[in-house]
C-alpha cells in the first residue's frame, strides 16, 4: 500500500497557554478539534539517561502529539522519503506525528519529560519495528 501522510503533515502545532501573572502559565488540550484526532492515551517518558535514544518505530494508524512537557530533546521523522528533525523545547508546542511516520528521538535533556497524547490504546500489532517492513508498509517501490 501506499501510505497516506508526508512529513509535510506533521507540523508544530502552537497550543497557546493561558498566562497569569508571575503565577506561571497552563496549556489546554482539549477534544474540541485543536488536533486532528480526539485523544484516547496519554503517557510520558522520562528519566532517560544522557546519550540514550528512544522510538525507533511507526505506527500504521496511530496518531501523536509529542510534548516537550519539561526540558527538550530532538524527534527526527521520516516517510520513507524525506527525514526532517524537530528540537522541542516549549510546554506550549507539541509536534504532530501522523500513521506511517518513523520517528526516532534522542539528545534528551537531564530531567526532560516527554509527554505524548494518542489517537488510541496501546496496541502491540500497530507498532512497526523493523525499518525495511516500514518501507515496505510505504509502499515506497510503488
Ligand atoms: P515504546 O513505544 O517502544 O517506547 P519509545 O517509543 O518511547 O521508545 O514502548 C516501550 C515499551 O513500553 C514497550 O515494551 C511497550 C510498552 N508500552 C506499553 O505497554 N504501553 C504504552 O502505552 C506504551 C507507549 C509502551
Amino acid at each position: 500500500m501506499c501510505a497516506k501522510f508526508s512529513i509535510n503533515d506533521c507540523p508544530v502545532i502552537d497550543l497557546g497557554k493561558i498566562h497569569s501573572e508571575r503565577r506561571g502559565d497552563i496549556t489546554v488540550v482539549e477534544n474540541d478539534g485543536t488536533l486532528p484526532f480526539d485523544v484516547k492515551r496519554v503517557y510520558y517518558l522520562y528519566d532517560v539517561p544522557g546519550g540514550a535514544s528512544r522510538g525507533a518505530h511507526a505506527h500504521k494508524e496511530l496518531s501523536q502529539l509529542i510534548v516537550a512537557a519539561s526540558g527538550s530533546f530532538q524527534v527526527t521523522l521520516d516517510d520513507g522519503k524525506v527525514r526532517r528533525t524537530f528540537f522541542l523545547n516549549r510546554p506550549y508546542q507539541g509536534l504532530l506525528v501522523r500513521p506511517g511516520i518513523w520517528r526516532d528521538l534522542d539528545d534528551f535533556s537531564s530531567g526532560a519529560v516527554c509527554m505524548v497524547l494518542a489517537s488510541d490504546v496501546y496496541k502491540k500489532e500497530d507498532y512497526i519495528r523493523d525499518y525495511q517492513a516500514f518501507l515496505d508498509f510505504r509502499g515506497i517501490n510503488c
